[in-house]
């Protein structure tokens, strides 16, 4: 029997990306600067904004982390690095600030001031506490202590606070009570001490003006900025993930160019009934494959293969799914189960942050917006009068070299195919300036839509499709544009 191209071709379903659709603008009572931003990663993971850092080497390390938790956002700290890196990444966002430091660091009376002055060089801390053996408060010593002290051999013993003269407080100690002591007595740190004498936290006049200064950080119960972290599916998982959660990562995500495989669900499986921490899964982009990841206990997925600003899986490999469509699928699965979806690349311009989120996402992850930031790994270099960052994928023969090769399945040859490119992107000054402008043009959709928040965004999300002359109109046209405004390029 013959079949007729135009009936073999109906069979091959239509999917669209974010280019190919626009939301409707329906009748609003909404103002952009009263719509509320607010997602979650799971239930016990509150955002401020719905933006997730990709785990990517160009893009988030410590740096980038702690700037976008302090907006509000989650980092996903990548993995192309050895385990103790990797973790010294994580721990160092996780004690970048906090309400109560419950375990700061220590020296004992023993460390002499050359010790000292190396910690906290290698830390970037400026005091601590002095403990005996038994975790007893004998002193405190600071950068004002051994900074012009030339004698690097002599004892710490010899130029700390002692008790008798620190000004201490009890364990119980609440903030604003701390913030006081710590203005009437003109310090900088507070320990708290137990009532039997040991040291019980510290407070410090830094993370209390950091609280202060970013109102809508994206915290933990103890007051310490959210990170999440990135595993591979290769042998060092189990070493690699304990140690992340050791440093305090508050959830581990699995990265793997295709989650829909054996070897990612074992890998779920195995962290969720070994550690029952939270796990974010994928790449999936069928329903099919969010059904599997959510059975084997994926706290949230990860929607996209190939839309990626650096991705070439899709030419190399021939496959993938537009993105807007791959959300729609996933979202339809996960939101019957409560499992949120982190929409993963392809995210351009703040317009298609509004469409992805109203298609049904629940966060997205940024590479190439975020890379180019001042935060982001790396140096700026100057090119032309212009400024650059490098930026590249992950499948990259550059990063694969590095030691993300198992994220593509290579094998041990050598000779790697890749799936990504490696490049720059203009230099976009703080990350919290280009978070302003993505945030601020999704409260400008949410105004448009009529939505006060993101579940309304959803409910009230109206696409049509349009065509090529659609899309040309939508961008700036029959201009010379002479002054770039931040948050618009014309891209190629
Ligand atoms: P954007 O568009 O934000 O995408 O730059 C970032 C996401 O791209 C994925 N990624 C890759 N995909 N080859 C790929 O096919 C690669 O080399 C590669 N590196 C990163 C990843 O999901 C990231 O979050």
């Amino acid at each position: 029997m013959m079949i007729s191209i135009e009936s073999a071709m109906a069979e091959i379903p239509l999917e669209l990306s974010f280019d190919d659709v626009l939301l409707v603008p329906q009748f609003s009572e909404v103002i952009p600067s009263d719509t509320d931003t607010k997602s979650s990663l799971t239930d016990e993971i509150q955002l401020n904004i719905p933006i997730i850092s990709a785990a990517m080497d160009t893009v988030t390390e410590s740096d980038l982390a702690i700037a976008l938790a302090r907006e509000g956002g989650i980092g996903l700290v990548h993995r192309a690095c050895s385990i103790e890196e990797q973790a010294a990444m994580v721990s160092k966002v996780k004690r970048s600030e906090s309400a109560v430091i419950h375990d700061p660091l220590t020296v004992n009376v023993n460390h002499t001031v050359g010790q000292v002055k190396q910690i906290m060089e290698q830390q970037g801390f400026s005091g601590f506490p002095v403990l005996n053996e038994l975790g007893f408060l004998l002193g405190m010593v600071t950068g004002r202590d051994v900074r012009y002290f030339r004698k690097n051999e002599a004892k710490v013993s010899e130029v700390m606070t002692p008790i008798e003269r620190l000004i201490t407080a009890s364990a119980d100690t609440t903030i604003s009570d701390a913030r006081r002591v710590l203005y009437e007595n003109r310090i900088e740190k507070l320990p708290l001490v137990h009532k039997d004498g040991k040291l019980a936290g510290l407070i410090t006049g830094a993370d209390i003006e950091k609280r202060m200064l970013y109102t809508d950080s994206a915290k933990d119960l103890d007051g310490r900025l959210r990170c999440a972290a990135a595993v591979g599916v290769g042998d060092d998982y189990k070493e690699r993930s304990s140690a992340l959660i050791e440093a305090g990562a508050d959830a581990i995500s699995i990265d793997a160019a295709t989650g829909h495989t054996r070897r990612v669900m074992d890998v779920l499986e195995y962290l969720k009934s070994e550690t029952g921490h939270t796990v974010l899964a994928g790449n999936v982009v069928t329903e099919q494959g969010a059904k599997d990841l959510i059975s084997a206990g994926a706290n949230a997925i990860k929607v996209g293969v190939g839309p990626g600003s650096i991705c070439t899986t899709r030419v190399i490999a021939g496959v993938g799914m537009p993105q807007l469509s791959a959300i729609q699928r996933v979202s339809s699965v996960c939101r019957e189960s409560g499992v949120r979806v982190i929409a993963d690349g392809g995210i351009r311009y703040s317009g298609d942050v509004v469409k992805a989120l109203a298609a049904g996402a629940d966060m997205v992850m940024l590479g190439s917006l975020l890379a180019g930031t001042k935060e982001s790994p790396g140096q700026t270099v100057h090119q032309q009068g212009r400024r650059f960052k490098a930026y590249r994928g992950m499948g990259s023969l550059g990063a694969m070299t590095k030691g993300a090769n198992d994220r593509y399945a290579q094998n041990s040859s050598g000779k790697m195919v890749a799936e990504g490119v490696e490049g720059r992107v203009p230099y976009k000054g703080p990350l919290s300036d280009v978070i302003y402008q993505l945030v601020g043009g999704l409260k400008s959709g949410m105004g448009y839509v009529g939505a006060h928040n993101l579940d309304e965004l959803r409910e009230r999300a109206n696409f049509i499709r349009i065509t090529p002359g659609g899309l040309r109109e939508s961008h700036a046209h029959d201009i010379v544009i002479t002054q770039e405004p931040t948050n618009y390029q014309q891209l190629s």
